[in-house]
């Protein structure tokens, strides 16, 4: 089965085909994508009107690009899939008006994907040509740990994707963010030391060169009875170090160890509330997805100690192209669903409609 994806929630114009092998393994025939971080970056975060605007001039080149290098013709395709909440609304609009035109069009069924969703099956991507057997072998119950720009959200995964109901996410959340999310509190530090946006990879690379106890910033809700994630305190503790350190005209010969230290916090709030999780659900294997997926030390730490959370195999990544937005995961979301039987066609899709909140 063959689906085409298209991505357009947040600054990423993204168009995929894929291909569904087995449960755990998808492969990606093709993946175009226009990222707007160049556009955005003079006003230092996504301003969504200039995010919408590119949406409509990028979608057709994106598509193209997508279907030639698949080799598959797009009127071969079994399905459309797009992303339909959560995001930019007008961003969606833009996906969302393009998958609703090319399923009339062309009379395919069209699959209304949750972003979040998304993420969370990018685990099972694999690349073009991987022999068949390839994939990641997940063992349940399965913790995902959604961790992008928008959310930190852990949930309970009991079966594969293919048994999921239509409303999983809703009903398998375990633990959120009260406040700001973790790519957002690398995002938001990041800029106080004039890094451009996305900070979350400038301080991956510059906290290589840091000594991550150099600074102690705070670790969000500690306590272990809670189980939710906050991290808007680390902007606070931290704006007040970098000024600190400005004055007493230190700041420089000190960012490398702030982004080390910062980065410090941020992943081990994520690393002791995924580990509270693993142990009070019995969990046997863990996927982490989403932007800061990509993150080296999160990587790092949780390759080195998944053990001892008491997990039966290493956890699960998404390869590095498919931590961050992008239409293979949608495309791949979609295919699951498909099989369901949750397709949109004919007459119905004029009531497809995108939706800015996430749902739950
Ligand atoms: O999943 P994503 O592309 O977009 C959302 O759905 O939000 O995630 C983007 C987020 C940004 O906050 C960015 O700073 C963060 O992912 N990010 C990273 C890294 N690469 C991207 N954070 C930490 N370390 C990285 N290497
Ligand atoms: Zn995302």
């Amino acid at each position: 089965m063959v689906v085409l994806g298209i991505e357009t929630s947040c600054d990423e114009c993204s168009v995929s085909v894929v291909r569904y092998r087995s449960e755990f393994e998808i492969e990606v025939l093709s993946l175009a994508t226009f990222s707007q971080i160049e556009l955005h970056r003079p006003f230092g975060g996504v301003v969504p009107e200039v995010a919408s605007r590119n949406h409509l001039e990028s979608m057709i080149p994106m598509l193209k690009q997508a279907v030639a290098e698949s080799g598959v013709a797009l009127d071969s395709v079994d399905a459309i899939a797009v992303t339909y909440r959560p995001g930019l609304i007008g961003a969606l609009l833009v996906g969302v008006s393009t998958a609703k035109s090319l399923g009339y069009a062309l009379g395919k069924p069209v699959v209304a994907v949750h972003h979040l969703e998304g993420h969370a099956v990018s685990p099972f991507l694999v690349e073009r040509g991987t022999p068949p057997g390839n994939g990641v072998k997940p063992e349940f119950p399965l913790l995902i740990a959604t961790v992008s720009g928008g959310h930190t959200n852990l949930y309970l995964s009991e079966t594969s994707p293919l048994h999921w109901r239509e409303d999983f996410l809703k009903k398998s959340l375990v633990a959120r963010s009260r406040d700001d999310a973790a790519g957002e509190a690398f995002d938001k530090t990041a800029k106080m030391l004039g890094f451009p946006y996305p900070g979350g990879v400038w301080i991956d690379e510059t906290a290589k060169k840091g000594n991550k106890d150099a600074f102690s910033f705070p670790r969000g809700l500690r306590a272990k009875e809670e189980t939710d994630f906050s991290f808007s305190g680390l902007k606070t503790a931290f704006s007040l170090k970098v000024q600190q350190l400005e004055k007493a005209g230190r700041l420089e010969e000190n960012i490398p160890d702030l982004c080390a230290s910062i980065q410090e916090a941020i992943v081990d709030t994520l690393f002791s509330k995924i580990a509270t999780q693993v142990s009070l659900l019995r969990c046997k294997s863990l996927a982490l997805v989403g932007g800061v997926s990509a993150n080296s030390r999160m990587r790092a730490k949780l390759t080195a100690e998944w053990r001892e959370l008491g997990l039966s195999s290493p956890p699960l990544y998404p390869k590095l192209a498919y931590c961050t937005d992008n239409a293979a995961m949608i495309a791949a979301s979609g295919a699951y669903r498909l099989l369901q039987g949750h397709a949109v066609t004919g007459e119905a899709l004029l009531r497809l409609t995108a939706l800015a909140d996430p749902g739950h």
